[in-house]
């Protein structure tokens, strides 16, 4: 297997050079983390098929829950080796792939990709970016690159690679272990997101690519939020895996027909272990994998252990809370 290289400090002004992309696609087989630029903003990368590299990307943003992130790929034939492309995708794709739009769509069910870069939801929002050092980066390493983008979670998006530097831990705290230096975004603005996994097509984020235009492609395009139901909460748009079996937090024993999903050595014997090392990372990778193991009808209740709230703990027990309350 790969090691992470050693940089502890990495000189980012103008790097982006043959060498540098070989570093790249090194630190993204190592499970490490690449921030690079798109014309949108700049993002925060890893191989997407990883789930502990995903998990790192939220302990660096210090998010407090979990999103589903987009998926950058270099063409697509990849993105339909993903997930499901119907008449009304193929159609935007093919005007504005590359480009700043992302597409929600069904994701094929024995794709590669981590649970994680879905929230445990069975459906992807891919992108192919049009910034040259982006399709460089995803042909050199040849994998689909989860990335959000490159700041802290409350902050402003980054749209020099300095944005990053001056957001992110550096590579000793854990943060990226590779600043790509593409200059300026030129887009500036984040790509829109367009969700085409069902019957009607919702506009679920607004950017680089105009409403009009995107709409007068698909028909219609309704605004998520944006009727007379659901309150305009952005809260109470987002959708959350949820269980079918009741799920029960803090609990550490089980009846015979229930699963105990542990962590650390807290339960002794359990169904299964978020992390048997306690590692709070490993946990966040196994999250939605063995919820979906453990909800297949086979358990009465699933019990998880009591998880630390600290770190991304905090992400972990605010989705298991969302799931308590669904089940
Ligand atoms: O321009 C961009 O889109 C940048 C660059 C780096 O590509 N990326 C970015 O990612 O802004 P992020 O994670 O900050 O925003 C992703 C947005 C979120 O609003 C998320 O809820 C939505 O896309 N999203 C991603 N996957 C989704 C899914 N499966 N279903 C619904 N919404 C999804
Ligand atoms: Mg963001």
């Amino acid at each position: 297997m790969y090691s992470l290289p050693k940089i502890s400090k990495i000189s980012i002004k103008g790097n982006a050079n043959e060498a540098v992309f070989k570093r790249a696609t090194h630190i993204f087989n190592a499970g490490g983390l690449v921030a690079f630029p798109t014309e949108t903003v700049y993002g925060l990368g890893a191989d997407a098929t990883n789930d502990q590299a995903v998990a790192r990307i939220f302990q660096v943003k210090k998010r407090p829950h979990f999103n589903p992130l987009i998926v950058h790929i270099a063409d697509i034939e990849t993105a339909r080796g993903l997930a499901y492309f119907d008449d009304r995708a193929e159609r935007i794709a093919g005007i504005f792939w590359p480009g700043p739009l992302s597409i929600v769509l069904p994701r094929r069910e024995n794709c590669d990709l981590s649970p994680l870069v879905s929230a445990g939801l069975d459906t992807v929002a891919l992108r192919i970016p049009g910034n040259a050092h982006a399709q460089t980066l995803l042909k050199t390493t040849a994998c689909p690159i989860a990335a959000p983008s490159a700041n802290r979670s409350g902050e402003i998006s980054p749209t020099l690679a300095i944005h990053v530097a001056n957001s992110l831990p550096g590579p000793d705290e854990g943060g990226p272990e590779l600043i790509l230096d593409g200059g300026r975004c030129n887009v500036g603005l984040e790509s829109s997101v367009v969700d085409l996994s069902g019957p009607t097509a919702t506009l679920l984020r607004p950017g680089g690519i105009s409403r009009n235009s995107l709409s007068h492609h698909l028909g219609s395009l309704v605004l998520a939020g944006n009727n007379n139901v659901s309150p305009r909460s952005p809260g109470m748009l987002e959708r959350h895996y949820a269980p079918q079996t009741p799920l029960k937090m803090n609990v550490t024993s089980a009846l015979s027909n229930e699963a105990i999903l542990g962590f650390g050595k807290i339960v002794s014997n359990p169904t299964l272990n978020l992390s048997p090392n306690a590692d709070l990372t490993e946990a966040a990778a196994n999250l939605f994998s063995m919820l979906h193991q453990l909800d297949k009808g086979q358990f009465a209740a699933i019990n998880v252990a009591p998880i630390p709230n600290k770190g991304l703990g905090q992400a972990i027990n605010d989705r298991l809370r969302r799931a308590a309350y669904n089940g």
